[in-house]
């Protein structure tokens, strides 16, 4: 590309008002024209705020990438977008995810942008970025946050959430002090970065980077790590080549970039999150994958990276160990090698240097955690369109199951009757969450990892089987069936399920199974009332009425597909 053919072009050169006024309103910033003119102009689309702890490093990050831009002889501009906020936002951060994407769509759109750096890694930043993205097609580099340092209590190593997760149902159980659970508070964030171990962030930047959006080796280096801030100005060298050579994203997002990412999903032991989101990027750019995509090559995809919460080991264990390009040398056989990367190499040449040092962390193949099957997608009479299960952080004596259902109608009436000394479970029950979907959640909160009745816990149980059409976090572990489609809030099987009904699961046979008989449910349907919508205005309104089911990936109807939106007149 040629300096008169930047896209920025159209905004300052010329001697027309409008330039007059795009130049003099950019030296108002103190920029002389030297600065700035025949140069690519990048967004630095920094999703940094006071209330996303992950990304607490950013704001010293975007100098960093501003100086590697400076340096290659380009324009940088900082534009932050929305911090979507697993920790804070609720609901849910799903809910904001397309609000992210629809945000940085119409930033980098609008504006005199020739190339963009993302800045993100907090669970839902990662997707919400790169659709947006992908929706412009610009030069476009990602720059993941980095996972927090490994973190320390009482002698032993804190996981992000997994951990958490574990400790608390020891404290619901007695086993565990106040004063202790106080101290496990103060230490399992260690660190700037997102949560370290194998959780939805950490799975969707090493997606990332297996998509060919990140520089080789970039997804795995710690928050804090010096090698993080230099990562950050070569990335931001990298775009200014990219713009020059017109390296589009979607050149990189082609169908078999999208093998590759969920071959790293499935050997990884990654995020059930990453399955949305997938599927939603893969929708704005015309790639045609659905959840059968995801199960075919879980079958043949072993689970290599012993990281909790599927293992025992985190992010930082992981890196030290040889990162994802060290993970993927060894599935060279289910990988497309030839697909580009950000670097204007091939994936299969950044692998060619690739070196395993810990095998306790990356496992050789011949003692793979498991040898196929990290996620598996299920399908039967309680979900129809599909609904997905992490056999790799589930107990392999629940994946064939027969239980009565414990149903509970929403969040609500979970928390007021799980921990009731009445309530009629026992170890082998099977706990049913309704109404907790894209539209009954709303945003699919992380409810999926029922707590197991307190009763139980006393008795030693700790994991059940659980079923609903939310989601869980993915650092969350236990025999979890997620993402039931379609939903019970509208309607679907999920929502006739009754107390005492017989579920059946078998994750072999890929099977979800409500054992009632046809005629008995077709009674249910006719008394089945939908419930009110919510909503009647701002955003959660945009949402209720566009918003896609699960196994769609939950983007929005009206940000699916990849037709050209004509670019802004510049011109009064
Ligand atoms: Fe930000 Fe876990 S809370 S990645």
């Amino acid at each position: 590309m040629r300096p008169d053919e930047l896209r920025s072009r159209r905004w300052f050169r010329g001697d027309d008002l409008n330039a007059f006024r795009h130049r003099s309103r950019t030296m108002q910033m103190g920029y002389a024209p030297a600065d700035f003119e025949d140069k690519p102009v990048i967004a630095i689309v920094s999703t940094w705020s006071d209330l996303l702890p992950c990304h607490s490093h950013f704001r010293s990050r975007v100098d960093d990438i501003k100086r590697g831009i400076w340096q290659a002889g380009g324009f940088p501009v900082e534009t932050p977008a929305l911090a979507v906020s697993e920790t804070f936002m609720k609901p849910s951060a799903m809910l904001y995810r397309n609000l992210l994407a629809m945000e940085v769509e119409e930033i980098l759109r609008s504006q005199p942008i020739d190339g963009a750096v993302l800045l993100g890694g907090c669970d839902k930043t990662t997707p919400g970025l790169l659709m947006g993205a992908a929706s412009v097609d610009l030069p476009t580099i990602f720059v993941p946050g980095g996972p927090m340092l490994r973190s320390y209590w009482n002698g032993q190593t804190l996981g992000s959430g997994s951990d958490q997760f574990r400790l608390l149902e020891e404290k619901r159980a007695g086993n565990l002090s106040e004063r202790a659970w106080g101290e496990i508070e103060a230490a399992i964030a260690r660190s700037a970065g997102h949560c370290m171990t194998m959780g939805t962030a950490s799975t969707m930047t090493a997606i990332t980077e297996a998509l060919g959006l990140t520089l080789p080796g970039a997804s795995s280096i710690p928050a804090v790590d010096s090698g993080h801030a230099r990562m950050a100005s070569a990335s931001g060298r990298r775009i200014v080549d990219m713009v020059w050579q017109d390296l589009r994203i979607t050149t990189l997002l082609q169908p078999a970039s999208f093998t590759n990412a969920i071959v790293t999903d499935m050997a990884l032991g990654g995020s059930t999150n990453a399955i949305l989101h997938l599927l939603a990027l893969a929708g704005r750019v015309g790639v045609s994958i659905d959840l059968d995509t995801f199960d075919t090559i879980s079958r043949r995809t072993p689970v290599l990276a012993d990281l909790k919460p599927s293992g025992h080991y985190l992010m930082e264990d992981f890196h030290n160990a040889g990162g994802l390009r060290a993970l993927l040398s060894q599935l060279t056989d289910l990988l497309a090698l030839d697909c580009p990367n950000v670097s204007g190499s091939t994936l299969g040449d950044t692998l060619q240097e690739a070196v395993t040092v810990d095998e306790a962390v990356i496992r050789p193949r011949a003692r793979a955690l498991r040898d196929d099957g990290g996620t598996v997608v299920l399908r039967g009479n309680l979900a129809p369109d599909g609904c997905v299960l992490k056999t790799s952080a589930a107990s392999p004596s629940l994946l064939r199951h027969r239980g009565r259902a414990v149903v509970f109608s929403d969040y609500a009436d979970l928390e007021a009757r799980i921990d009731d000394e009445q309530l009629d479970v026992d170890e082998g029950s099977v706990l049913v969450l309704q109404h907790a979907g894209p539209l009954g959640g709303p945003g699919m909160p992380e409810w999926g990892q029922l707590p197991i009745p307190k009763k139980l816990l006393r008795q030693g149980v700790r994991d059940m089987v659980r079923i609903s059409d939310a989601r869980m976090s993915g650092t969350s572990y236990g025999t979890c069936v997620l993402h039931v489609s379609p939903e019970s809030f509208l309607g679907g099987p999920l929502a006739l399920a009754r107390n005492g009904d017989v579920i059946e699961l078998d994750a072999d046979d890929r099977r979800l199974h409500l054992d009632v008989h046809d005629d008995e449910l077709a009674r249910r349907r006719q008394e089945w009332l939908p419930p009110s919508q919510r909503y009647a205005r701002g955003y959660l309104a945009l949402y209720a009425a566009h918003v896609t089911q699960a196994h769609e990936g939950c983007d929005f109807s009206f940000l699916r597909g990849n037709q050209p939106t004509p670019e802004p007149e510049i011109h009064h």
